[in-house]
């Protein structure tokens, strides 16, 4: 696919943020709600889709197998299920920078009678495959990627599955998915457990999609089986895909930490196993108001923040995996704070689009923040007065907009550089940008400027 060109964000100190804002659709829920409708029975409506790249890589990957998608707007499609026949496609599945189409795809593809190869963009080609790998070939299937850590390309031959009993050695919920979707190509029953709750929007849709799915809840709450059966079929549904919590998490950081603050944001998926940064943020001492009013498959509401002096605090444990994609922001919040905002248990953070701990280390320190990076993590000595600075975004959407926001704090001028990787997940991150944020110059409408 074809990437975004070379572009730059310059930022300039913030005077205030607020207003009321709606950010673009969820990105893990519009890669399961075209994935869940593709392999349904009839026809689903999708609104509130997000036209990022990564889940067009995801919708390419599907009418590349025979899958009818009709293109609405670029937020609403109209999905025609195959009743879980794709086609083989001609060539390989491109699935750009995304770990969620990559590993998702797999998880189906595993249990399609044909051959396929998943692809993806260097980042991608780096990242851990082998927790797909091993469990599903335990369910029978052949497949395989490159070197040790079964990197992309993938190949697969698909074929007959059986259903497994598997515990996940990683919380994840990509790998979580991937294998309940295997699971409902195979003979018999798919067990998961996680010990650790990661996201559950695959569980949620199964059921909204009418799959019977069981769940049974470990007793002191910490983490489930989530059982489905082979031979399932899905039913197609319209389907609302909310805003996004994790694009909406860089503007709440932010308003939260700047004293002074009033921003809004409305129709905002709110799931629980993804707001937990709203729980950090309150540690912290934020002001924040969290209202849900619908909660039909998937949460979703308005969150209300109100900005303060904020205080260092502790990220660890069960946490982390509700927090995983939040971690870069919750960093910035840390450098603006008071005091010490320790994150711990954060290994994933080094296999995401980039080794995030290293990557927030290396521009924290740009700006003038002192950091102990940790193998599992990193403690940012938060306080110090900071200037803005030229850096990199490691070709990762979120550390580009993480430090984008760190600038709005900074005395003099950021650029953040190759910040076309931004529109992976939120591609008007700028148009945003400026709709909630007023600079101390007055009189000029956008301190903030992109450039090729
Ligand atoms: C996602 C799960 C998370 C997250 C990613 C999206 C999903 O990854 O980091 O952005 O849609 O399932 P892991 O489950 O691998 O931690």
């Amino acid at each position: 696919m074809s990437r975004a060109p070379v572009s730059t964000l310059t930022v300039r100190q913030a005077r205030q943020l607020g207003g009321e804002i709606t950010v673009p659709g969820d990105k893990s829920l519009s890669h399961r709600a075209i994935l869940f409708s593709a392999l349904a029975d009839g026809q689903s409506v999708i609104d509130g889709f997000l036209p990022g790249e990564d889940c067009i890589c995801t919708m390419r990957a599907l009418q590349a197998m025979g899958c009818t998608i009709e293109t609405e707007s670029k937020t609403r499609l109209i999905v025609h299920g195959t009743g879980g026949k794709l086609r083989a496609p001609l060539e390989p599945l491109d699935c750009g920078n995304s770990g969620t189409a990559m590993r998702l795809l797999a998880g189906i593809l595993a249990g399609q009678p044909f051959k396929s190869r998943l692809i993806g963009d260097a980042s991608l080609s780096g990242r851990p495959m082998k927790r797909i790998v091993d469990p599903l070939r335990k369910m029978g299937a052949k497949i395989g990627g490159q070197g040790e850590k079964h990197t992309a390309p993938l190949d697969i031959e698909g074929g007959p599955l059986t259903g497994i009993d598997y515990t996940l050695p990683v919380a994840s919920a990509q790998l979580k998915s991937c294998l309940l979707l295997a699971g409902l190509f195979a003979q018999g029953t798919t067990s998961i457990t996680e010990k650790t709750p990661s996201r559950d929007h695959t569980e949620r849709l199964l059921a909204y999609f009418h799959a019977p799915t069981t769940i049974d809840l470990k007793p002191d709450g910490r983490g489930k089986t989530v059982r489905v059966r082979g031979g399932t079929r899905l039913h197609g549904h319209d389907f609302q895909v909310p805003g996004d919590f994790s694009s909406a998490a860089f503007w709440i950081a932010a308003a939260a930490a700047l004293p002074g603050a009033d921003l809004t944001i409305a129709n905002l998926g709110l799931n629980g196993t993804r707001t937990g940064l709203l729980s950090v943020l309150l540690r912290m001492g934020a002001h924040i108001h969290e209202s849900i009013s619908d909660s039909t498959c998937e949460p979703f509401g308005t969150v209300r923040v109100y900005g303060r002096k904020l205080k260092g605090a502790k990220i660890s444990g069960a946490e982390i995996a509700n927090v995983i994609d939040e971690l870069p922001i919750i960093a910035v919040a840390g450098a603006v704070a008071e005091g010490d905002t320790e994150i711990r248990d954060a290994q994933e953070l080094r296999v995401k689009e980039t080794d995030r701990i290293a990557a927030m280390a290396t521009n924290l320190r740009a700006f003038g923040v002192e950091v102990t990076e940790h193998d599992d993590g990193m403690t940012i000595h938060g306080g110090a007065k900071l200037t803005g600075a030229r850096v990199g975004s490691f070709g990762d959407h979120r550390i580009a907009m993480a430090c984008a926001i760190l600038g709005l704090f900074s005395k003099s001028e950021t650029t953040i550089e190759e910040t076309g990787c931004i529109a992976t997940s939120y591609p008007t991150f700028q148009d945003d940008l400026q709709k909630v944020a007023s600079f101390q110059e007055t009189g000029l409408a956008a301190m903030l400027s992109g450039g090729h």
